[in-house]
């Protein structure tokens, strides 16, 4: 006589053994960070760590500004009215799109030359220069002039930058200043400021 026991888990077969833990997720994992912000991972791109580190510091002034620049276009954007509204909420969402893709291209330079990019809010919003909105809805020439604003900030810095990375021999970075950031924000302004010139729509003066 079979004195076999059958069970519900092996079913008479011989009892597979599998480990638990290959399949489960490690989550809740910590340890401490691979490279402190601040710092410079050295690549090799043939220029020295303190151009490198010059670069990094100014770039990411750029980055900061220009992400409170994007967030506040997307401000305007949900929040604009008015007889302009729906130019405007294209334009201000264009506009957004197209700074988005600058604060890419900013943030990835600042890591290919081994630094550390900001990237989360509070870190941007602790080192922008660009004045902070208030959270309330604003009228359209109001949006227009702190955009104004933001994007002369931006022009300053990024022609100083341009000029310093040139100096110090770093082609890349003032390349994607002035052929990126700098021509962009100046397409941006002037885009923006039209819509402040009070001219008559249909009578003229
Ligand atoms: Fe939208």
């Amino acid at each position: 006589m079979n004195t076999k026991t059958k069970t519900p888990e092996t079913n008479g077969h011989t009892k597979k053994v599998f480990h638990a833990g290959l399949a489960r997720p490690k989550v809740g994992q910590d340890a401490a960070e691979i490279q402190p912000f601040g710092t410079i991972a050295k690549l090799p791109n043939g220029l020295s760590e303190k151009v490198c580190m010059e670069s990094v510091d100014r770039m990411n002034q750029i980055l900061a500004d220009t992400m409170t620049l994007r967030d506040m276009y997307k401000k305007h954007h949900w929040q604009v009215a008015g007889k302009t509204f729906y130019q405007l909420h294209l334009l201000f969402d264009k506009h957004y799109d197209e700074q988005n893709e600058l604060v890419d291209q900013i943030a990835e330079r600042i890591q290919l030359l081994g630094g550390l990019s900001y990237a989360m809010a509070a870190d941007v919003a602790e080192n922008t220069n660009i004045p902070r909105p208030p959270k309330g809805r604003e009228e359209a020439p109001v949006q227009i002039s702190r955009l104004l604003t933001a994007h002369e900030i931006i022009l300053q810095g990024a022609r100083a930058s341009a000029r310093k990375a040139a100096q110090l021999g770093d082609d890349g970075t003032n390349d994607l200043l002035v052929s990126d950031v700098i021509r962009t924000n100046e397409l941006q302004v002037w885009f923006l400021a039209e819509h402040l010139v009070d001219v008559p729509l249909v009578r003229a003066n």
